[in-house]
């Protein structure tokens, strides 16, 4: 097989890509499972972009900056912030069914959320990222120039040196179809990582099963650098019942008023921060965190109550409909809910075309690490970053020349034998999610970090072993690279002895004067 452009995911980034580049060139698209699963199309809450004419982009900077505590690239914030309103009318032209207004005809309804100091979020209903996937997915299928593979899921790089070549070009990678258990090469001039995060590192998280850190584990294996990779965002409000698994109550519902109370019924936010319910999601969520270990308690209430049912209905008719499935009527109730991990803030290094150290890799969306959210993302600025990087990435790549064809090796499986305990995988799994999440979650110490990082060499040598010795299974692969993941975030954070954003450190409380990056480099 061979592409012009190979891309690796089919969220937001990776399908809004492919539709930029399918007009003019052959494009592979490979994604986990279908192309209607992952981290975009369980998106709630909307895009960010200035619409309004009481808004401004100094004002959507300004918030982005704020939120970042001092470690986002200001350059590239106003570079995505000055895209915002075209890669919306993108996707208006689409026909995603965004909200109208219903007190303003001819606009869209936008809503708020933490962080942001004005309504200035697109969005439909409270399930955007279902009606924008399931808007480039009709425009995906119809296109003859788009091949999608599902149940395939990206092993490694195929680098020039792998070849005996002397540069570090990407020519392609190996691929698993997870169908028929069968390992591929896939040839292309360029391979797009858009694999998302990595929530599942963690025990509790609001993503889907698909983000296991695959495109962070890939390129950093093949000699990227990554970055920032401690700053994990912890969703405030995950609801918190037994039969929910990572279902999200959208930041949205604090944007229209939502207030975070003790199960007494007391309001707690004021005292931690000015801004209350609405301040950024680092600050909401280490608060509940507190609280909930100073009270010993199960979770806190997220309380919609002061709300009509109808406006809840038609706000929010997803959350609505599942909260009552589960026999809590948000109109009368209040909704239990816990932070969960959700966002990875960094991960590979790029430039502003999603360019990444080894030439003709790209990486755009969750994966990336292009300087925009710095220590805590802006609520909402994450599907912005999808449409704009990829549009520069697709306007760089349809730039250069079509690369020479070269022969790709072959996988080789002559020394490996079918696996003797499969069990040991999900061991291993359980194992490292329940310990990211102890010792790796919202507050750390330097000794919860070490603990974590002697576990994660063990599990490392154990998967390593596993790997050389077994013939693959997608669940290897995925453990594979959530353990790399891991270590990448426990290394990060130990060289951050401060507290910024997103990390969070008792040994550290305080902020040091001058904000850098947490660069990993090879060698
Ligand atoms: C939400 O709806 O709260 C999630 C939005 C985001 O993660 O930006």
């Amino acid at each position: 097989m061979r592409f012009d452009t190979l891309i690796v995911g089919s969220g937001l980034a990776g399908l809004s890509l492919a539709l930029h580049l399918g007009e003019r060139q052959k494009v592979g698209l490979i994604t986990k499972k279908s192309l209607a699963e992952g981290a975009s199309y369980m998106a709630q809450g909307g895009i960010a972009a200035v619409l309004s004419e009481a808004d401004s982009i100094e004002s959507h900077v300004r918030d982005t900056l704020v939120a970042g505590a001092g470690l986002c690239n200001e350059a590239v914030v106003r570079h995505v912030v000055e895209e915002g309103r075209e890669a919306i009318q993108w996707l208006i032209d689409l026909h995603v069914p965004f909200t109208a207004d219903p007190e303003e005809a001819g606009h869209f309804h936008l809503t708020r959320e933490g962080g942001h100091s004005f309504r200035r979020i697109i969005h439909a209903a409270d399930a955007t990222g279902a009606a924008v996937q399931q808007t480039l997915i009709e425009k995906v299928e119809k296109n003859p120039n788009i091949i999608v593979l599902e149940h395939h899921m990206a092993i490694d790089l195929i680098t020039a040196s792998k070849v005996g070549l002397k540069d570090n070009r990407c020519l392609g990678l190996y691929a698993l179809d997870c169908m028929e258990n069968k390992v591929k090469s896939i040839a292309a001039d360029n391979t797009v990582l858009a694999t998302g995060g990595a929530g599942k590192v963690y025990l509790y998280t609001t993503n889907p099963d698909t983000s296991t850190g695959d495109g962070v584990a890939i390129a950093w294996r093949a000699g990227c650098r990554v970055a920032d990779m401690e700053f994990i965002q912890f969703h405030p409000t995950c609801l918190y019942h037994p039969k929910a698994k990572s279902f999200l109550i959208s930041e949205a519902l604090r944007g229209e008023g939502g207030i975070l109370r003790l199960p007494d019924g007391t309001r707690f936010m004021p005292l931690h921060d000015e801004r209350a319910e609405l301040a950024p999601r680092d600050i909401v969520a280490r608060a509940i965190d507190f609280e909930m270990k100073k009270r010993g308690i199960e979770c806190v209430y997220l309380d919609m109550t002061q709300k009509s049912p109808e406006f809840l209905r038609t706000h929010f008719p997803t959350i609505y409909s599942r909260c009552l499935e589960l026999g809590i009527n948000i109109s009368k109730e209040p909704i239990p809910v816990v932070p969960a991990a959700h966002y990875l803030c960094g991960g590979v290094m790029t430039d502003l075309s999603g360019r990444t150290d080894v030439q003709d890799l790209y990486a755009i969306g969750e994966t990336a690490c292009t300087g925009l959210h710095g220590a805590n993302r802006l609520a909402s600025n994450s599907l912005l970053e999808c449409l704009v990087f990829s549009k520069a990435a697709a306007r760089d790549i349809l730039e250069k020349p079509k690369g020479e064809s070269i022969e790709l090796p072959l996988w080789d499986e002559s020394r490996v034998t079918d696996a003797d305990e499969e069990i040991v995988i999900h061991h291993n799994w359980s194992e490292l999610r329940r310990f990211m999440w102890n010792y790796v979650g919202i507050v750390r110490t330097r000794k919860r970090l070490e603990r974590a990082q002697n576990r994660i060499k063990l599990l490392t040598e154990e998967i390593e072993e596993y790997y050389s010795n077994f013939r693959i299974s997608q669940d290897l692969l995925e453990l594979r690279n959530l353990v790399l993941t891991a270590q990448l975030i426990v290394k990060s954070a130990m060289l951050r002895p401060e507290s910024r954003g997103l990390h969070y450190s008792r040994d550290y409380p305080e902020k040091l004067s001058d904000a850098y990056d947490t660069i990993l480099k090879h060698g």
